[in-house]
């Protein structure tokens, strides 16, 4: 396994670049904007593909590199759903699986520093963005932040964890890197508390500076969504409601990029066809899949994901490979369940 973990001075913030060979898919978590050529940079020398990129909260003390990411890598971008984020192509909840070729993490709702915030469980080490930090705890004073509700996530999530399990945080501040539960149980000052309220009442009493960057970051990354101005300009976008009219139709192939999870969480449009987001670029190009069908057929190629982020970008990369009927249904499944569309499971 490839495991790098990254330092932004400015902020304290850590990012993880992880990625188990093979066929080099990477994921990252928690990506600083001010370093993303140094990550691509990274990615490139350790010959891997940028397939999935999460924040574990919305940050208030640095701008994401998410949407950089995206642009540069058209990569997946990954929040937890009760983020108040504009566009993500993938949203998680509790018990969801965080996947790459060769690698899952379990998704853990843990709200308390925002109430935005999750943890994600791989195997032997866990990543708890601002909740458990190395002998500290995200604060709880802005962002929905709830004292309460973090120690519910401390106490009754991430300290039930095996004691040798690592403790990977999104920051630090005096130079420490890893933990483990166990350790963190027995010396985190803050969780030396006898009950909830005493846990509240510190942390509501810890009189802290709003971060510098905070007026900055918050609105700035609240808007990470794909422009999709152009695709929509070119006539490469259909609304939901008008894509109610395609189910059904002989010269419309419906082509849905999502993975097996969320297909099988949200549900499917009736009659289309499974095309995974990650394996399109093979899909599109001469030769390919879809490349095929859409010239053996004349159908009109429409993408589908769950937000219309994915298939915004699909239907870039289809057209740049020539297929001229592509286009995508915007806003995605979530679009179209606001519009009342039928689903399939
Ligand atoms: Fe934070």
């Amino acid at each position: 396994m490839i495991f790098r973990q990254l330092f932004d001075s400015k902020s304290g913030t850590y990012t993880y670049l992880l990625a188990s060979r093979h066929g080099g898919e990477a994921l990252i978590i928690d990506p600083v904007l001010d370093k993303v050529e140094r990550y691509l940079q990274l990615i490139r020398e350790l010959d891997l593909k940028l397939v999935k990129a999460i924040d574990t909260h919305l940050h208030a003390d640095h701008i994401t590199g998410l949407g950089a990411l995206r642009d540069r890598t058209q990569c997946i971008t990954v929040m937890g759903e009760r983020s108040k984020v504009d566009v993500v192509s993938m949203r998680l909840s509790e018990g969801d699986r965080l996947t790459i070729e060769g690698l899952s993490l379990d998704v853990l709702y843990t709200p308390g520093h925002t109430d935005d915030s999750y943890s994600f469980l791989m195997s032997d080490r866990v990543f708890t963005g601002d909740t458990l930090l190395i002998r500290g705890t995200g604060r709880t004073d802005f962002q929905n932040g709830d004292a309460r509700a973090q120690y519910d996530s401390i106490f009754n999530k991430l300290l039930k964890l095996p004691d040798e399990t690592l403790v990977y945080p999104s920051h630090d501040y005096k130079g420490e890197t890893v933990s483990t539960i166990g350790e963190e149980r027995a010396f985190n000052p803050r969780l030396q508390v006898k009950s909830v309220e005493e846990y509240v009442e510190l942390m509501n009493n810890l009189k802290l500076p709003n971060p510098r960057l905070m007026d900055v970051a918050v609105p700035a990354n609240m808007h990470v969504g794909f422009a999709q101005e152009e695709i929509a300009q070119r006539g490469w976008a259909v609304g939901a409601a008008e894509a109610l009219g395609l189910v059904g139709r002989p010269d419309v192939a419906l082509i849905d990029l999502r993975e097996k999870g969320e297909r099988e969480k949200q549900g499917v449009i009736p009659g289309s066809l499974h095309a995974p987001y990650t394996e399109l670029a093979t899909n599109v190009c001469a030769g390919g899949m879809l490349h095929e069908l859409a010239a053996a057929t004349g159908k009109r190629m429409v993408f589908y994901c769950a937000f219309g982020e994915r298939s915004a970008m699909a239907v870039r990369a289809a057209q740049d490979a020539g297929i001229t009927s592509a286009c995508h249904i915007q806003g995605g499944i979530d679009a179209w369940k606001r519009a009342q569309g039928p689903l399939a499971r």
